[in-house]
């Protein structure tokens, strides 16, 4: 078991805040012969007149269960960038701390760190996209606080190798940020697996992507139970509402719905990254263990603006590290990817 003392890498003055209790707070649950003049709401229901529930309690016992956890063991936020952004005021000192990036990798890391005015120090994935475990562990300063770890990587589409994961997680002895956003759509288990092997792991998961859910914004942080209780110290009170709960709830127990609309666009990749490959001028279509495939072409801006014009958008991933040359292509219904091989087909 490794340890982890959230208490010993906190921000100091987390630490000593008092978190603001919300006026539901005391409050489990609303039950109906309770008269509610607490929270200066309006009284007359509208079916939204009550502040949702800060600790999202149902949502939360549902997730938990499917994932294998505690309720203790899950944060939930305004998406995966809010939870990203918590943990970077819960752990990181302004102008003080650091911490570590693999590019080409998902930009938010690096762009909450510059909000948070942290120090981002990149350490580029080898060519082939495996995670260069050793240049990490060298990168590695007494101001790391964290090391974010995109698996499967995004624009990437790969997995990072559960070996280098692992050596990170046992060399460093601060937080070890595991964001799964595509894992439903790869063959590997999550990393939530370890949570009782690492105190320092930290997983974040969505609902934006295999649970098709993006416009809700409902991100999933699992981690030690102390980990949990301080960023709940400073998470807004209300920042799940109460819309965006049932929606999740009633989308969670969906459970064959979605493994099935799964399965299809897992599917539908392996076929378009077969029929990608006959395209005369796609060069190299790269494994994916997503929901998309990142494609190195003759001249992706020529390329890119082609597929506009006929109706495609797919985003240009040239500027990364790495990427020279690429798209990244969102895996979509049969019908969409049918019509994209055809306009791909047409494109001189
Ligand atoms: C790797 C990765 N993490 C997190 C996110 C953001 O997820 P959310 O919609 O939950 O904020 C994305 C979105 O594209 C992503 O690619």
């Amino acid at each position: 078991m490794k340890r982890f003392n959230p208490t010993a890498w906190a921000r100091p003055s987390v630490l000593q805040l008092k978190p603001y209790s919300s006026a539901r707070d005391e409050f489990a649950g609303t039950p109906d012969s309770l008269v509610f003049l607490d929270a200066n709401e309006n009284p007359f229901p509208t079916e939204y007149n009550r502040y949702p529930d800060p600790h999202q309690k149902q949502l939360k016992t549902i997730i938990a269960q499917q994932k294998g956890i505690s309720t203790d063991q899950v944060l939930l936020g305004n998406g995966s960038d809010e939870v990203l952004d918590l943990l970077y005021r819960a752990f990181c000192v302004p102008g003080v701390d650091q911490v570590i990036t693999m590019p080409p990798t998902y930009g938010m890391y690096q762009v909450l760190a510059q909000i948070n005015d942290i120090t981002c120090i990149e350490v580029p994935l080898n060519e082939d996209f495996s995670m260069n475990a050793p240049n990490v562990v060298g990168a590695i300063t007494p101001k790391t606080k964290m090391v974010f770890v995109c698996s499967p990587n995004n624009p990437t589409g790969q997995l990072i190798e559960p070996k280098a994961v692992e050596f990170l997680l046992d060399s460093f002895e601060g937080i070890v940020v595991v964001d799964e956003a595509y894992i439903d759509f790869a063959q590997s288990p999550s990393w939530i697996q370890a949570l009782n092997r690492y105190e320092n792991l930290v997983i974040c998961q969505t609902l934006s992507k295999a649970y098709g859910l993006a416009s809700i914004r409902l991100g999933m942080l699992f981690a030690h139970p102390e980990i949990i209780s301080l960023l709940k110290k400073i998470k807004p009170p209300y920042n799940i509402n109460g819309l965006s709960q049932s929606v999740a709830e009633q989308r969670l127990l969906l459970t064959d719905q979605v493994t099935e609309e799964v399965a299809m666009i897992c599917a539908q990749r392996n076929q378009l990254k077969v029929e990608l490959s006959y395209i005369s001028w796609v060069k190299e279509v790269f494994h994916s263990d997503a929901n998309f495939l990142l494609v190195r072409v003759d001249d992706a801006g020529v390329r890119y603006r082609q597929l506009q014009d006929l109706g495609a958008v797919v985003r240009n991933r040239s500027g990364q590290m790495h990427c020279a040359e690429t798209l990244r292509i969102t895996v979509g219904t049969p019908q969409e990817n049918m019509l994209l091989m055809e306009w791909m087909k047409n494109c001189s």
